[in-house]
């Protein structure tokens, strides 16, 4: 009906709203929290400090944050019948399509977090889901290693929990180790927003129809799986297993991810928006070797993404196109010398993504913001008139 339509395939250069939550510069692989510098946030905050910064903008004062975790905590725990769900689910299951599936569920057991709209139901609903999102992100993974479902220690901190649910085991209790809680406190902070990625984008247009928080990150979970988007984290490693598997010859898969008859693509490389360094790889790659040296693993694996990254920074097709080593690139060599499982790589990624899709979504909920709805440029049939089967 009128109106000018401009295509613009992946929204590469589309602007879907404004925001205050996250900022990148792309040319110049600069990320900053509500201001602060992803740098500054990754030596020196928490995990719940940030996610606390990204969600109400600014950082909190120690009663504040001590009363978020406290409400995050009296949430700790899902409705018995959950399990029942979770039984449903063949250990085969991917734990990502299991997250979707159990967060969606949340609203069947949570129905006051269905429509919100006064800032005080907002809240109830995120420490909802910040206390509930780790406890069914660690049972997937218990599910899928066959172990009995584990609450963890009250007394923990955010982090230090998770791992306990994750690894605790009936005949051996989960001793928290700094150097792994640490690690992991800093690569779920570099995980926490990434402004109007894929996934986020897809929360805020699925909660822009005001079908509530849980649903809407349900709907970013599954857009996370992708191994285009967080996926990749998983991806990475199985290249990085297939080419060791082949004597390490990077050369063979740099040449594969050229041949255009057959585009393989190098996961853990490209990005819609740096066309520099992505910050957050710069980060992980310097604490996978800390971490790595720390836990005493020497793992092959993380020559051979080094070789990797070297042979595409001096390759001109990579550079060409500005191909650098993205968030996922280094994050599964830590993750896997912390003893997670590959399976669980993106869950990883989606737990730290959550308090940005809240953040996100809260925004998009209190700025009031339209249902998303874009039009199309029509290249079907023109009218034509119905013919009987027998016509046909
Ligand atoms: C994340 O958006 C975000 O912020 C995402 C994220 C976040 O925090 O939310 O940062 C997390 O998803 C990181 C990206 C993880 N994905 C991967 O590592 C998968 C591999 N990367 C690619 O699939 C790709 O680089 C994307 C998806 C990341 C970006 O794709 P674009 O912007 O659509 O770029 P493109 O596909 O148009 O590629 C441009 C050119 C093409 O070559 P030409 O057609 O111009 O000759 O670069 C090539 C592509 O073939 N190319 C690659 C490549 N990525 C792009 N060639 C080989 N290997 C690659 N990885």
């Amino acid at each position: 009906s009128g109106g000018v339509v401009t295509i613009d395939p992946g929204y590469k250069n589309t602007g879907s709203c404004q925001s205050a939550i996250t900022f990148l510069n792309g040319e110049e692989g600069i990320l900053r929290y509500r201001g602060y510098s992803i740098e500054e946030l990754a030596e020196k905050a928490d995990f719940l400090e940030v996610a606390y910064l990204l969600i109400f903008g600014e950082l909190p004062t120690a009663e504040q944050l001590e009363k978020f975790h406290a409400d995050i905590k009296a949430e700790a725990h899902v409705d018995e019948d959950v399990k029942k769900i979770l039984d449903g689910f063949p250990k085969s299951a991917h734990p990502m399509g299991v997250l979707s599936s159990l967060t969606s569920a949340l609203i069947a057991f949570n129905p006051s977090s269905v429509n919100v709209d006064s800032e005080e139901d907002m809240y109830n609903a995120i420490v909802k889901v910040l206390g509930k999102f780790p406890v069914l992100t660690a049972w997937a993974h218990r599910k899928r290693m066959g172990l009995p479902l584990d609450y963890g220690d009250d007394n923990l901190g955010y982090v230090e929990n998770f791992m306990k649910m994750m690894f605790n085991r009936p005949n051996k209790e989960y001793k928290a180790n700094p150097i792994v809680t640490n690690a992991l406190d800093k690569l779920l902070i570099l995980h926490a927003d990434h402004e109007q990625n894929c996934s986020t984008s897809t929360v805020r247009i699925v909660g822009s129809s005001h079908a509530g928080l849980y649903v809407s990150l349900s709907a970013g979970i599954s857009a996370l799986w992708g191994p285009l988007h967080g996926g990749a984290n998983q991806a990475v490693l199985e290249m990085l297993e297939a080419i060791k598997l082949d004597g390490g010859d990077t050369k063979k898969y740099m040449g594969k991810a050229k041949d255009k008859a057959d585009p393989f693509r190098l996961m853990g490389f490209g990005h819609r928006v740096y066309k520099n360094f992505d910050p957050r790889a710069k980060i992980i790659k310097v604490a996978a070797d800390e971490v790595l040296a720390d836990l005493g693993v020497n793992d092959p694996i993380l020559d051979i993404a080094k070789g990797l990254e070297q042979e595409a920074l001096s390759d001109s097709y990579f550079v060409d196109r500005k191909l650098y080593p993205n968030v996922d690139f280094y994050s599964g060599i830590i993750y896997r010398a912390m003893g997670i499982p590959v399976e669980m790589f993106t869950p990883m990624f989606a737990l730290g993504r959550l308090p940005g899709w809240i953040a996100q979504w809260r925004e998009m909920r209190l700025r009031k913001e339209p249902i998303g709805r874009p039009r199309q440029i029509y290249t079907g049939e023109n009218l034509r008139s119905f013919k009987p089967v027998n016509e046909r």
